[in-house]
């Protein structure tokens, strides 16, 4: 399905790989950080994934149609990655995705649900990883990106551990089920890894323009929602939108409190 030739020549990536079937494309690339051999930054990409993951220990089943790859960003010293905005980088990737997805196909109303999924209409279009690994005196960071595109069936796209403290995961869609259109998978894939690497940098390198284009992107700003943190603590309120360091505002019974790590959800019924 993809043109491996094509995708060298295009992608401005150091290393690319192109999987028939791979456990996941993270774990891949993990691998290759760890062993320290891999130039970057480094693309890989799978036509099946059968390890998937997803965020919070769930996992992420990518059907026929989808795109799956993580893209290696270029190495960082540990003692600079220490001192930068990384809160800033899950908005980075989101904005590079849905610029990808608007060159390239006829959708609109893409919103940014917190910190780096992808909705349209309440529905999920899109899962972002991102991990970070160390070696060394290095820094790597690993951006795993899954986008339901030409998925005709989806209902299996996410599967969640069940756990009643956890906000409930949002069901799937697919650029395909939103626009009736077909698109090719590897123009998606080019047109977003165009993006990538310079989202990244300026994300790193304030002042950018990068706060205020989520902002307008932002599901639930101004309206009531409900955030629950890593260990299941949750709090309601209104969101006010995302951050200068790239936390969420939330405006509730104490006051204005940004909050960095967690999941987001709208908040239905009484508050
Ligand atoms: C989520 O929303 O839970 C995040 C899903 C991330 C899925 C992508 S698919 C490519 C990369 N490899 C993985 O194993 N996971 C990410």
């Amino acid at each position: 399905m993809f043109n491996a030739t094509r995708i060298r020549e295009r992608s401005l990536a150091e290393h690319v790989e192109v999987h028939h079937e791979l456990d996941s494309t993270n774990d891949r690339a993990i691998e290759l950080v760890r062993r320290n051999e891999t130039p970057t930054p480094a693309l890989i990409v799978a036509e099946h994934q059968t390890a998937g993951r997803g965020q919070r220990g769930r996992s992420w089943f990518s059907g026929d149609g989808s795109l799956t790859f993580s893209w290696i960003a270029p190495r960082l010293e540990r003692s600079e990655f220490g001192s930068l905005p990384t809160g800033l980088l899950p908005l980075a990737t989101a904005l590079a995705i849905v610029d990808g997805i608007e060159t390239v196909a006829l959708l609109t109303g893409i919103q940014i649900k917190w910190p780096n999924d992808l909705i349209v209409a309440e529905r999920k279009l899109c899962g972002v990883l991102i991990e970070s690994v160390s070696v060394g005196s290095e820094q790597f960071v690993v951006v795993g990106i899954g986008i339901n595109v030409n998925n005709q069936d989806i209902s299996r796209t996410q599967t969640d551990n069940p756990d009643p403290t956890r906000p409930a995961s949002l069901a799937p869609t697919s650029i395909l089920m939103e626009t009736q259109q077909h698109i090719s998978i590897e123009e998606l894939l080019l047109a977003i890894i165009d993006r990538l690497g310079s989202e990244f940098s300026q994300s790193l390198t304030p002042p950018s323009t990068l706060i205020d284009r989520c902002n307008s992107r932002l599901a639930y700003l101004g309206q009531p929602v409900i955030f629950t943190t890593p260990q299941g603590a949750s709090t309601t309120g209104i969101c006010e939108g995302v951050s200068r360091d790239g936390g969420l505002l939330i405006r509730s019974n104490e006051g204005l409190q940004t909050v960095t790590s967690g999941a987001c959800s709208r908040l239905i019924g009484p508050k």
